[in-house]
Parts: structure tokens; C-alpha cells; sequence
């Protein structure tokens, strides 16, 4: 069959020629002697206009009494129509029903709220909003996969199931086969994991960041794309249990050049996006975001800010009175103040950078001042937070430290501080949340609309 995308782009071949396509029908009508076609099969964001003379078809009154939804093959001549709002259509000389639907289809052909859709996950991908926003989330992962390619990255694939807890808050999903119902236990009365099908406490990952230190310590630039889970018990419209995460890991680079990364890689995936789907932000453009297209344009074109966590706590304490959760030096950036300085301050993206190292992760190169750590989040407006990065801790003594005043275990460590025996160089890298990248892509403001079938509190189904 010939797919609608290839009949819009080979137009001009095309005209006059016999073609089938197989789609599904979006709307249609029957003014009694003929009848128009809504056709869409997915390639592309556009409809087909299918048009059908009673004259012609033999089945004209089947297929004129199908449903929204229908599943069709028809075959006719492209008639190319420049004067038409539509370039061309497709009249047809035969049609197939391949599958009927029925007239509670829950698609009909109207605004349905995105909250009514969540409903029906199985079935919102064929609207023109989730089409959309799961075509753009497939050429920006591909424009990922590009980008570190193009520089010599080696893609590793990281575990999902660890023993280990990258980021240290204890968010994490266990992975067990005991039985609940009946758990083994230790004379103090603990859990006994020696029982257990890993021989000890497992969980699915937080992070893929620690193996892909292994991986640097090795290739030099690694990146890892896969997905992440955390237990977090926030039901917010940007958190969701399950995420996908895109890790790159830097040998021999510092900071700043891991911001300089960070930075061309959104400004890469941006021009990609827009050079390869412009009907899809568009279509944001005009119903989900007004500003979406100049904001994305300002973006890839002009330099991210840059400020130290210090600095920003003291532009942030100005403005006091208007947060919820009043700002002062060591506390941890609510979604208020990072939106707060990226909309009202920088009105663009913006790397915080030297963060208090009591709320960052242990692997954190601690600075020279001894109470920062020298990492560096992205803000971006409409969400806040997208990247977190640092470099990191290359010192073993200083890395055993910190593990051990975090009262970690050393001994569970033990291969990451190998690392830092066997030739530690400087190294840094970024975790950036990939639905968090499609939202500030699309303008889609839930996180759970830019997941094809989303995990958050309370809601795991399909
Ligand atoms: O800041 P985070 O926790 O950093 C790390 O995990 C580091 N190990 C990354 C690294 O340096 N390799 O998470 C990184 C990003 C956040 O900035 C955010 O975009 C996203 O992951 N993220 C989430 N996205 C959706 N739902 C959640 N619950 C998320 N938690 C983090
Ligand atoms: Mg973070």
C-alpha cells in the first residue's frame, strides 16, 4: 500500500496515478449521490480526502454507512486540486471495509479533553494531539541517538535492575521473588535476602549514571537512553514513576563542558524537531501553546544563562514575599523558584550551577570552598528542572569521605571507588529526563500526555 506521507511528498509524480492506501476513517459523509472520506493511516499528521461517487461504487451505500473509526483500503486516482484548501484527494475507484467500527466509537469528531483521554490510552494515540506529540517524542529520541553518534558517543545499555541507589533518596521500586505473604527473616527479625533470587536487596534503577561512569572510565564519551523509575510520592504534572532518561558521561571534562554539551544537545534536538515536524508544531501552536514556535526559534539560537546556586539564592530572596516556600541559602530549589528564575528572570533557559552539597547526590565533585558541589541543572520555563549534572568526584579520599559521612557502605561502592584507584580522571555527565525534553517540546503541559502509556501514583493500567 502507499502510505499518505509518500502521496503529500511525491505529489507531482503521483497526480493522475492509481494508488492504495489502507487507513482509518477520522470523518465522513454522504450527500446521497457521492461522499467525502476523512482517511488517515498514521504516516504522517495529514488526512487523506477520499472522494466517492455512488455512480462508481458498487458498495457505495456500505461504505457510506460506516463508522468513525472504520478500517479501509481504497485504491483511486491522486487528483491533484491546487485550488482546493486541500492539495490533493484521492477518488475512489474501489473500497474494502477491512474492519467496521461502530457509532460509540469514543473518538468522534470533537475537542475531547485530555483528562477524558487518559481514560482511554488504548485508543488516544489516533488523535490529532497524541499523534502528534508521539511523532515529535520518536524524531527527538532519534535526533538524541544522532547527536551523540555524530560525536563519537558509544551508546551503552545500563541495567534496569541494581543493587545500588545512584541518587541516594531511597526512591526505588524492589525487585523481589519472596513471598510477601511469607518473608524469610533474620534472627533480629530483618528481611533475609540471602533467600532471595539475587542473594540480596534489588531494585529498579534510579539512574543509569554509575555504569555509564564504568563505561567512560573506558570509551571516554558514553551515553545511555533507557528507562528509570522512582518511587517518588509526588503526584505532580511533572513527575511520573516511569521515565526515560538520557545519560550522557564525559572522560576529561569538566563543568563547563559538560553545560556546553547539555546546551547543544537541546539546541540539535530543537532544529531537528523543527525541520522535521513542522505540521505537528504547528498544530501546538495554534491549540496547546501560542508561543511555542518563536520560543523554540529564540532558544536554539541564543546562549542558555549560567548562575551559581549562590547567586540565585540571592536574586530568589528578593522576591521572598511571592514564594509559597521562602528561599535562603541551603535550601533545596522548589518548582516555584526554578520557574521563577528561568520565566521571570532569564525568561530562557538557565544552568544553576555550585549547588550546597547537602542536598546533591554523594558521586558530586566537592569545590574548593568545601560546601558546594560543583554541579549543574537545567531550568528551562513552563517546567523547571529538565537536566541534572555535575562533575564528579575523581578524589578517592574525598569520595570515601563523602560516603561515608552520607553513612553509606564503602564496601557497596567498592567497584565505583575502583574507578577512582585505576587511572580517575576528570569526568562529567547529565541525566536529562526525556518526557520532561517532549513537553517543553510540544507545549504539552502534564507529563502523563507525553508518555505513550504512563506510570504515575495510583495508575498503572493498560
Ligand atoms: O536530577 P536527577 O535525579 O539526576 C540523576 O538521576 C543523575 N544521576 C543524572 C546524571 O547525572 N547522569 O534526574 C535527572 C533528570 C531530571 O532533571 C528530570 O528531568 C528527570 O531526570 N526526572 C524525572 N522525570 C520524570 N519523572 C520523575 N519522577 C523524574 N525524576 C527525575
Ligand atoms: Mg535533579
Amino acid at each position: 500500500y502507499t502510505k499518505i506521507a509518500a502521496i503529500y511528498a511525491d505529489s507531482e509524480q503521483l497526480g493522475g496515478q492509481t494508488v492504495t492506501v489502507g487507513g482509518w476513517v477520522r470523518t465522513i459523509r454522504d450527500m446521497k449521490t457521492f461522499g467525502f472520506i476523512e482517511l488517515n493511516d498514521g504516516s504522517c499528521f495529514k488526512n487523506l480526502q477520499v472522494v466517492m461517487e455512488a455512480g462508481t461504487l458498487a458498495n457505495y451505500k456500505d461504505i457510506a454507512a460506516q463508522n468513525v473509526g472504520a478500517a479501509l483500503i481504497v485504491t483511486g486516482t491522486v487528483v491533484l486540486t491546487p485550488e482546493a484548501k486541500q492539495p490533493l484527494e484521492l477518488k475512489a475507484a474501489s473500497i474494502e471495509v477491512e474492519g467496521t467500527s461502530t457509532p460509540d466509537y469514543p473518538l468522534q469528531k470533537k475537542r475531547h479533553s485530555v483528562e477524558f483521554l487518559r481514560t482511554i490510552q488504548h485508543l488516544r494515540p489516533r488523535t490529532n494531539l497524541f499523534s502528534a506529540v508521539f511523532r515529535v517524542r520518536s524524531v527527538a529520541a532519534y535526533a538524541i541517538h544522532q547527536f551523540f553518534q555524530e560525536r563519537g558517543f558509544v551508546y551503552v545499555h545500563t541495567p534496569i535492575i541494581t543493587a545500588s541507589d545512584c541518587e541516594g533518596a531511597g526512591e526505588m521500586f524492589q525487585v523481589t521473588t519472596l513471598d510477601l505473604q511469607n518473608l524469610p527473616k533474620n534472627e533480629d527479625g530483618t528481611v533475609d535476602f540471602s533467600q532471595d533470587f539475587f542473594g540480596k536487596p534489588a531494585n529498579l534503577t534510579v539512574s543509569g549514571q554509575l555504569n555509564a561512569e564504568n563505561f567512560a572510565m573506558a570509551f571516554g564519551d558514553v551515553y545511555t537512553f533507557g528507562p528509570t523509575f522512582r518511587a517518588e510520592n509526588s503526584n505532580t504534572q511533572r513527575h511520573a514513576a516511569e521515565f526515560w532518561m538520557i545519560e550522557p558521561e564525559m572522560a576529561f571534562t569538566d563543568l563547563k563542558g559538560d553545560m556546553d554539551v547539555a546546551e547543544a544537545m537541546i539546541k540539535f534536538v530543537i532544529r531537528q524537531v523543527m525541520a522535521k515536524c513542522p505540521q505537528e508544531l504547528a498544530f501546538f501552536n495554534s491549540f496547546v501553546d501560542k508561543g511555542l514556535l518563536e520560543r523554540l526559534e529564540h532558544v536554539a539560537s541564543s546562549d542558555f544563562g549560567r548562575v551559581t546556586y549562590t547567586e540565585a539564592v540571592e536574586i530568589l530572596e528578593k522576591h521572598n514575599d511571592q514564594f509559597d516556600y521562602k528561599v535562603s541559602w541551603g535550601c533545596d530549589l522548589q518548582t516555584e523558584h526554578e520557574r521563577y528564575l528561568t520565566e521571570q528572570v532569564y525568561k530562557k533557559p538557565v544552568f544553576v550551577t555550585d549547588y550546597p552539597k547537602e542536598i546533591k547526590a554523594f558521586y558530586m565533585r566537592l569545590n574548593d570552598d568545601g560546601k558546594t558541589v560543583a554541579a549543574a541543572d537545567c531550568l528551562v520555563p513552563g517546567i523547571g528542572e529538565i537536566i541534572g549534572g555535575s562533575q564528579r568526584e575523581e578524589r578517592l579520599d574525598v569520595l570515601e569521605a563523602r560516603i561515608k559521612e552520607l553513612g553509606m557502605r564503602t564496601e557497596d561502592y567498592w567497584w565505583y571507588c575502583d574507578l577512582r584507584r585505576y587511572g580517575s580522571c576528570k569526568h562529567a555527565g547529565f541525566g536529562l529526563g526525556f518526557e520532561r525534553l517532549v513537553m517543553y517540546l510540544t507545549g504539552v503541559s502534564n507529563i502523563r500526555d507525553v508518555l505513550p502509556h504512563p506510570r504515575t501514583v495510583g495508575s498503572a493500567d493498560f
